[in-house]
């Protein structure tokens, strides 16, 4: 990409004075405003952006999308032509190293992962302290970040060996943690890996094998749950990336990094959305019921899960993939009949003005649900499909991240808007009315909904 340095005239009109800043790769260094101010004693000028919704928190060479365009790349590729041609360890690779591995490069980082994929016994006796009922994203989370405990020599984050080890360790294990996570909640046996087969093929295996001596995966479901993974493996500075490289750059180590991210996956605005799909296409039931749930949805009171995303303004290029490894998919397992309602609710949707004004299309996650439960997965399983997908791309972020010596401890401003200093009143000074009744902890406790003993 070629540089272009310009600047940019800005004149304060609380001074009048006017200052030069220079522009670089489309964006100015927020630092340079600092020098704006009333007068010495001034703070200098902050730029003020909730949800980063234009504020550029990194340089990176990993993913670049186009959301106007509707384009993704991994490293300059195309995510069609990786989906159609590559395997998901290969884009590991790739996201990691920058380059697509030679075949022996790749047979070697193939092995390294296969030979990875256990877990030490410990972490079984973990995972069965949880609840019978509990969500596995909540399992794998915390048994993600649990593997910290076991590899001290995680925090050695700035050994290249060691990085090395723990991106193998991370990868490998996730496969295996979040099937245990869902063998625990059905209270199965967990199954251990097969190192025989492939990463998807080796993660069906630990979900489904029952008495069987080997389990082997159905060929069509293994390619279709690798390409589902290569799909979700990397979009650059998203919820849980951040929290990824916030996380990372406290030179914290990278399972409890990846415990945060995975945190910030779980929820339904991000990873947990293709759960939330499901649930919102059981709930409307049938094609009748579409324009009602439309409605609502224009009228505030629902959201369309799955429709919309922060940097995609056309159609999300992973949901038209997903939309051909369907067909595959249900030649398998018989088709779904909720998908013939996703497929009625994305035509009306795009057809509405409500949808067209505010250039919301179906994202990712609009149909993978549709797929994850013909292939038998539960809905509590897909955010976690989605979390052991995006683990490469967390990894690649998190060590770029820790290589930029532009980087720092991320650490925001704020606008403080509470009060200036004011004096402290002693507690027998202070009557029932003392902050306002509506304001008081009391007040709120007895508004809260009663709780709800355990099953
Ligand atoms: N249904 C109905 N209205 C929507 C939706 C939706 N799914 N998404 C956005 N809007 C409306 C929103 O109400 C707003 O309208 P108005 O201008 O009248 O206030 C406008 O569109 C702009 O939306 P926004 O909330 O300002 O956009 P955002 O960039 O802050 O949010 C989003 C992006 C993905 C959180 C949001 O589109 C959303 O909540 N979608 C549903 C959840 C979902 O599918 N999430 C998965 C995202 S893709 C996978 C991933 O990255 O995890």
């Amino acid at each position: 990409m070629t540089e272009q340095v310009s600047t940019l005239t800005v004149t304060d009109n609380r001074t009048g004075r006017t200052y030069e800043i220079p522009i670089e790769n489309g964006a100015i260094r927020a630092n340079t405003l600092r020098s704006i101010k009333l007068d010495e004693s001034d703070f200098g000028l902050l730029t003020y952006d909730p949800a980063f919704t234009n504020t550029a928190s990194c340089r990176s060479a990993i993913t670049f999308i186009d959301g106007d365009a509707g384009i993704l790349r991994y490293r300059g590729f195309p995510i069609t032509e990786l989906a159609d041609k590559s395997s998901f360890l290969e884009v590991a690779y790739l996201l990691l190293a920058g380059e697509l591995p030679t075949a022996s490069e790749l047979a070697v980082w193939e092995s390294e992962i296969t030979h990875h994929t256990l877990v030490h016994e410990s972490i079984k006796k973990f995972i069965d302290g949880f609840y019978h009922d509990a969500h596995p994203m909540g399992i794998l989370l915390s048994s993600v970040g649990a593997l910290s405990t076991f590899y001290p020599d995680a925090k050695e984050i700035s050994d290249p060996g060691l990085r090395r080890l723990q991106i193998v360790r991370l990868i490998a294990k996730i496969t295996t943690l979040a099937a245990f996570s869902y063998r625990h909640s059905i209270g199965l046996p967990y199954v251990y890996p097969d190192n025989d087969l492939s990463y998807a093929g080796n993660f069906l295996n630990m979900m489904w094998k029952a008495t069987e001596l080997k389990y082997e995966p159905d060929p069509i479901l293994e390619h279709a749950l690798d390409v589902l993974f290569i799909l979700h493996a990397d979009h650059e500075q998203n919820c849980s990336t951040n929290a990824m490289r916030a996380v990372g750059s406290s030179q914290a180590d990278p399972f409890s990094a990846a415990a945060a991210a995975i945190s910030a996956l779980y929820g339904p605005l991000h990873g947990g959305a293709n759960e939330q799909v499901l649930r919102m296409l059981t709930e409307i039931g049938s094609v009748e019921n579409i324009p009602a749930f439309i409605e609502q949805v224009k009228s505030g009171k629902k959201k369309l899960m799955g429709f919309g995303h922060r940097v995609y303004k056309n159609y999300d290029p992973r949901a038209r993939v997903i939309r051909q490894i369907a067909d595959e998919v249900f030649k398998v397992t018989g088709t779904n009949p909720l998908l013939d309602l996703a497929l009625e609710l994305e035509r009306v949707a795009l057809e509405d003005e409500y949808f067209i004004k505010r250039k919301l299309y179906p994202n990712v996650d609009f149909y993978t649900g549709i797929i994850y439960q013909a292939m038998g997965f539960p809905v509590e399983m897909f955010p976690v499909l989605f979390a052991v997908g995006r683990m490469p791309g967390w990894l690649a972020q998190w060590e770029e991240g820790l290589l930029d010596p532009e980087q720092k401890i991320a650490r925001p401003r704020q606008l403080y808007v509470g009060h200036e200093e004011r004096p402290y009143t002693p507690i027998e000074d202070r009557s029932p009315d003392f902050v306002g009744a509506s304001d008081s902890i009391a007040a709120l406790a007895a508004q809260a909904a009663p709780a709800r003993p355990r099953r």
